[in-house]
């Protein structure tokens, strides 16, 4: 995982401070330390937006030369326009909103999970669920800090795929024998669906964050995103020691009762049709 470098956080927080306070003067330091920040990070948008920008550059100086760093330059400048401005970039758009989901989803997961440490079997995996139920909140606090940190308001926007997952984990306590290993098999698994979707979602952020400057929401999500793949393979871990071993017995046991009485119907079927026969 690529973690902003130390020269990027402070580049972005010189830019942050100058966009709060609305300074108009930044230390040479400070300007030479923004330029290295936002030319790896937002090389290619810098580049995409240069290309606008030195169409006007072009037009007032009537020089057909294009540099690249006067591209980076013109991007740059024209995307402080827009936010001075109020437009929103797509990208920024969508990383809120992005948010706005997986803060969704950590609240259903807060919800679901008791009940899911309720109809747990084992142990194990009761305290695995109530230690994530724990976590889970923190996670939620910490996504609160991710908007602050990029002046947002936190906001819940639905997110399908985590509902679709917990009715799923419903469904596998209604259809599987309370007090079962099997349950426990099934809601691991259930539960897994439920990490790999934060997992994809805040590796996705993380990168996001990266590309958009925000060090500060990246290094806050980088530290949720280490959380959610650790409970992933615990959960891997439970199912692995004894759980999967010891629902596969169970299913022995029920395949074989329910072999022995389908044989016995088997027989009497056959009886009833001899019967009929010498009938
Ligand atoms: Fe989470
Ligand atoms: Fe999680």
């Amino acid at each position: 995982m690529q973690k902003p470098t130390d020269n990027n956080s402070d580049a972005a927080k010189a830019t942050e401070d100058k966009k709060t306070t609305g300074a108009s003067t930044t230390s040479s330091t400070d300007k030479d330390k923004k330029d290295n920040s936002t030319d790896e990070s937002k090389k290619t948008a810098a580049a995409e937006k240069g290309g606008t920008g030195d169409k006007s550059t072009e037009s007032k100086s009537g020089s057909s030369a294009k540099s690249t760093s006067s591209a980076k330059t013109s991007g740059k400048a024209q995307s402080k326009e827009q936010e001075d401005e109020g437009e929103e970039k797509p990208l920024k758009k969508f990383f809120v909103d992005a948010l706005k989901d997986i803060y969704y989803a950590e609240h259903a997961l807060v919800e679901a999970l008791p009940k899911m440490k309720k109809a747990a079997t084992t142990e194990e995996l009761q305290d695995a669920f109530e230690d994530h139920e724990l976590q889970t909140r923190k996670q939620i606090s910490r996504l609160e800090k991710v908007f602050r940190s990029i002046d947002e308001k936190a906001e819940k926007k639905d997110c399908k795929a985590m509902d679709g997952i917990i009715k799923e984990a419903e469904e596998i306590i209604k259809s599987t024998p309370e007090g079962s290993m099997t349950r426990d098999a099934a809601l691991i698994i259930a539960a897994q669906k439920a990490e790999h979707y934060e997992i994809a979602s805040y590796g996705g952020l993380v990168q996001l964050a990266i590309t958009l400057g925000y060090d500060r929401a990246a290094d806050l999500l980088d530290h949720t995103l280490e959380e959610e793949e650790e409970t992933d393979y615990l959960l891997t871990d439970i199912a692995e020691s004894f759980i999967n071993f010891e629902a596969e017995e169970e299913g022995e046991e029920v395949e074989d009762d329910d072999y022995d009485d389908e044989d016995y119907d088997d027989e009497e079927d056959y009886d009833e049709y001899d019967e009929e026969d010498e009938l």
